[in-house]
């Protein structure tokens, strides 16, 4: 971790800022051997061989101690292994990767995080796209994956971190990055919404998110070659996350690639919900705007009352919301001054 970078950490658990413990371990700028102290908790959080450790007994139990098992024993073969992955499907790796990192648009200076990022096959193309103006941080829930991809990027010049933590909680200050990928990693969150959440939350507006996994779409289900994917791997049938997509998400597409069994959704991060012009007036019959549409709305009549209003409308030339806004408003100021007398 560079010293100068601490500001935009935070703590996973309590969201508040980092304090870095005295004596640490710095080279070059760098802390190789120190500790993060969140205060207000009295949680420590400690940095080994530059890569920090964000990992709480709390999210062992919710998930992360089964993944870092796993992915322990999966590091030492993973790269030997993952060609299959595309060959599979016929897909050259290399092309998959490349288009999927085209997406999120990159700039040189760019400040790019990338989650579940394993032994750092995606990393090393982000790396190779950026300046040493931009940065490349390297998340993952396994410290043995991340052990390959600080290999992997030793002689890399743009400025690296890793960081060992899950991505339902990611240890970063809202709206820091400019980009984010993460590739293969959601179907294995403990917590998808959670995730998918805190992706969004890092990233600054403006900037994009891209993440994949494997699926086999609804229009594939009943084909033999659908059935052989589910088969080989229950979790090419989990649903597609449409609606655990954060409200900030903006012109998502979502597509399949990699033997159209692999959905690969990117978006453009936006601030809150998407914002309408819902005082517009709406010309014709009806009338009114989005909003009196929505926000308006009073009580049903009876139908004889309703086809009588429809009549009435129609004579007065004007639309039903303004008809109807003005004889309302008109009575009911007369009933208040009457009473308020
Ligand atoms: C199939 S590998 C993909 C690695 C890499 N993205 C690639 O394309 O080769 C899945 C990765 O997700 C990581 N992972 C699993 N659960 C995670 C979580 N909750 N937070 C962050 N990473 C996680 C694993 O440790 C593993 O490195």
């Amino acid at each position: 971790m560079r010293v100068d970078n601490l500001i935009h950490y935070r703590c996973p658990i309590s969201g508040d800022k980092l304090e870095l413990e005295q004596s640490p371990a710095i080279v070059a700028g760098k802390v190789i051997e120190g500790v993060l102290l969140s205060k207000n908790i009295e949680k420590k959080y400690f940095i080994k061989d530059g890569c920090i450790d964000f990992i709480t007994p709390e999210q062992e139990i919710k998930g992360a101690a089964f993944a870092r098992k796993y992915y322990s024993v999966i590091a030492k073969t993973y790269d030997e292994n993952v060609h299959i992955t595309f060959e599979l499907y016929n897909e050259n790796e290399s092309n998959i990767r490349n288009r999927m990192i085209d997406l999120l648009e990159l700039k040189p200076n760019y400040k790019v995080l990338e989650v579940s990022a394993g032994t750092g096959k995606d990393s090393e193309i982000i790396a190779s796209r950026l300046n040493k103006e931009g940065g490349l941080w390297l998340l993952d829930i396994s410290p043995d994956m991340l052990s390959y991809n600080m290999a992997r990027l030793e002689n890399v010049e743009i400025p690296t971190e890793f960081v060992v933590a899950s991505a339902c909680s990611i240890p970063f200050v809202d709206n820091y990055f400019d980009a984010l990928l993460c590739f293969a990693g959601v179907g294995h969150f403990s917590d998808l919404p959670m995730g998918l959440k805190e992706m969004a939350r890092v990233v600054k507006p403006g900037g994009k998110v891209v993440f994949s996994e494997k699926n086999v779409p609804e229009w594939l289900r009943d084909t033999e070659y659908g059935k052989i994917c589910i088969n080989n791997n229950p979790m090419f049938a989990d649903p597609v996350p449409l609606k655990h997509i954060p409200v900030e998400a903006r012109n998502l597409c979502v597509r399949w690639i990699m033997g159209n069994v692999h959905y690969v959704f990117d978006y453009t991060v936006g601030v809150g919900e998407p914002k309408g012009n819902f005082d517009l007036e709406i010309p014709g019959e009806r009338g009114g705007t989005f909003n009196t549409r929505y926000f308006g709305k009073l009580e049903g009549v009876t139908s004889e009352t309703k086809q009588k209003a429809i009549e009435a409308q129609k004579l007065t030339g004007k639309s039903m919301h303004k008809w109807l806004d003005e004889i309302i408003r008109k009575e009911a100021e007369k009933i208040i001054k009457k009473v308020n007398k």
